[in-house]
């Protein structure tokens, strides 16, 4: 079964009293529906691979992000992770790129809503991008990009695989301080819009079929075993 987008990905674990552990479910229902081997794009997090009892292949699309992001020829590079949960992820991304790295410390006192958050790191005078795996309603990114352009930063652009874009994501990008916002088609977009450009993932997708069919490895179109 190929999956762009794994929904209920963030409800992962028991981070409180009363949560429930929908991913889980998903994987179940999944299951139950007769899947026997899944491949989808940048979990949400990587353990819920365990959540299947059949291979999960879980491919990256920092392998077309990167080449992107290098062909922009930035001066003075650095790369973000909007919140602390997403710094391993951020880590290989900036490895790929050769940049430093700063994090964004997000506290939320409910979904979707922002009660906080501060920059770890330096970003005067950088030209800094944000990487994360979603963005739903914009509110990470957008305010990671302010706090980052208050701080010092020259400009700030943003990459993300999965693009929700629900509730006035649209308009909060518009008037965000975000030059760019560079997403995957794992899901439609609703909308087009001047600040987001789409990279396919058909064809990491079509790449990762063929080699299933031909017996051959999936992990060697990961950056890191390339
Ligand atoms: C959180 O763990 C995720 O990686 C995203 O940062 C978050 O889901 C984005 O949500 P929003 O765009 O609504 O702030």
């Amino acid at each position: 079964m190929v999956l762009p987008y794994f929904g209920y990905a963030r409800q992962d674990r028991k981070d409180k009293p009363r949560v429930s552990i929908a991913a889980k479910l998903i994987a179940n229902l999944l299951t139950a529906s007769g899947a026997d081997r899944l491949m989808t794009i940048d979990l949400h997090a990587g353990q819920i691979q365990g959540f299947f009892d059949f291979p999960v292949d879980n491919l990256e699309a920092i392998s077309i992000f990167v080449p992107y992001v290098e062909s922009l020829k930035l001066e003075n590079l650095l790369i973000a992770s909007p919140d602390v949960g997403g710094a391993a992820r951020v880590r290989n991304f900036a490895k790929f790129l050769n940049a430093d790295m700063v994090i964004c410390d997000k506290y939320r006192k409910r979904a979707n809503e922002i009660a906080s958050m501060q920059v770890i790191g330096d970003v005067e005078g950088a030209n800094v991008v944000l990487f994360d795996d979603m963005i739903d309603t914009g509110g990470t990114l957008c305010k990671a990009a302010e706090i980052i352009l208050e701080k010092g930063a020259k400009s700030v652009r943003a990459v993300c695989t999965h693009a929700l874009m629900s509730g006035k994501a649209y308009e909060n990008i518009e008037n965000s301080a975000l030059e760019e916002l560079i997403v995957t088609d794992s899901m439609p977009l609703r909308h087009e819009s001047k600040k987001i450009k789409v990279i396919s993932v058909a064809p990491l997708f079509a790449k990762a079929i063929g080699r299933i069919r031909d017996h051959e490895s999936v992990s060697s179109l990961f950056l890191n075993n390339q």
